[in-house]
């Protein structure tokens, strides 16, 4: 099969399409033919190596110190059952389905292999493109507000990265929750933002996040998607009884996090899965696809998520020819 595979990190150059085997479902394993699959920040942080302040070493010991060891990339993906390992119960071959891969990755591929504890039937009005792009940012997303920050109706939420992946998830559920949003992005991006659900949009080049602190702003739940937040400084920015949730955190900040402040990795569970694609199919969330591109376009899609500018998600579609 053709498969991007990244041997040593480095810039979006070393994401080369190989021919590679096809993987075998082993007992227990779905193999899918892959349709679409998001090239989010995450792989971008897993081919250049470049991880939050105190993880190089630890994520280099655990992943691979000069490359990746699983080196096809791709952590979310949608497509088609082509064939089950032993023992699997409740998919068939041709099935529509959707899930994610964890730390296995694979699915920057034309076949990965899946498991059943976080692989779920897509919803029939749900595309490909649309389920691979919502994943990586909508579970996040779900897991922080729902799950981690326990967001309730009225409540008011700062959503700082308002545009990226796991931002325009987060204005959209946050809003569907029932509260009031607020946005920080760039001017070029404020309708965007507005119109998936902030009530106000914040202009980051004019207001940082510790100007709004020190003009008095308090929010129930400050949601960091950016990594310009800390527990010290956006601690601050809470009401009594607020929760700070900072998806980009260091391995101090995620150590210590403890109380209102939530840090780490977001699960990754069928549930989530399952309900960040009902909550596509119910139209509460709109995917964004900034661009999709062929398998033999990946070094372009890398460099578009590696300058930090992206709109929502950038995702390929391994079946596709350049
Ligand atoms: N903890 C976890 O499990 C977990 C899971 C998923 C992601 N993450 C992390 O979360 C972060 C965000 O991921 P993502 O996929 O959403 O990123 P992304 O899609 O690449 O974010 C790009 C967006 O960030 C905006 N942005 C850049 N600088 C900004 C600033 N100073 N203030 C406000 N907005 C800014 C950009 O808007 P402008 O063009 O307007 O600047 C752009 O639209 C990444 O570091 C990722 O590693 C963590």
């Amino acid at each position: 099969m053709r498969a991007v595979v990244v041997e040593r990190y480095g810039p979006p150059e070393v994401a080369r399409v190989r021919e590679v085997p096809t993987p075998t479902p082993r007992a227990g394993e779905v193999l899918v033919r892959v349709m679409a699959a998001p090239v989010a920040s995450g792989d971008a942080r897993l081919r250049s190596g470049r991880f939050p302040k105190g993880f190089a070493l630890p994520a280099r010991l655990a992943i691979g110190i000069r490359g990746p060891r699983n080196s096809i990339l791709g952590t979310a993906f949608s497509g088609e059952v082509v064939a089950l390992g032993e023992g699997v119960r409740g998919f068939a071959v041709g099935d529509r389905v959707s899930g994610m891969t964890g730390m296995r990755m694979g699915a920057h591929a034309e076949f990965v292999v899946a498991t059943p504890a976080k692989l779920v039937a897509t919803p029939a009005s749900v595309t490909h493109d649309a389920a691979a792009a919502v994943l990586f940012g909508g579970a996040t997303a779900l897991d922080y507000l729902r799950d981690k920050a326990r967001l309730t109706a009225g409540s008011t939420v700062l959503v700082n990265g308002a545009s990226g992946a796991v931002g325009t998830s987060a204005v959209q559920l946050a809003r569907h929750f029932g509260a009031e949003v607020t946005g920080m992005t760039s001017a070029a991006n404020a309708d965007l933002v507005r119109r998936l659900g902030a009530g106000r949009v914040i202009d980051y080049r004019e207001t940082s996040p510790d100007e709004l602190r020190a003009s008095g702003e308090r929010f129930d739940v400050v949601f960091d998607t950016v990594g310009n937040v800390s527990p010290a400084s956006g601690r601050p920015l809470l009401t009594d009884g607020g929760v700070l949730l900072l998806a980009v955190a260091g391995l101090g900040d995620t150590l210590a996090a403890r109380g209102p402040v939530k840090a780490g990795p977001a699960s990754e569970s069928h549930e989530i899965i399952e309900s960040v694609l009902a909550l596509t199919a119910d139209g509460v969330l709109d995917p964004l696809i900034e661009s999709s591109h062929p398998l033999d376009q990946i070094a372009d899609a890398y460099r578009r998520v590696d300058s930090g500018r992206k709109v929502g998600n950038i995702i390929v579609r391994p079946t596709e020819r350049a």
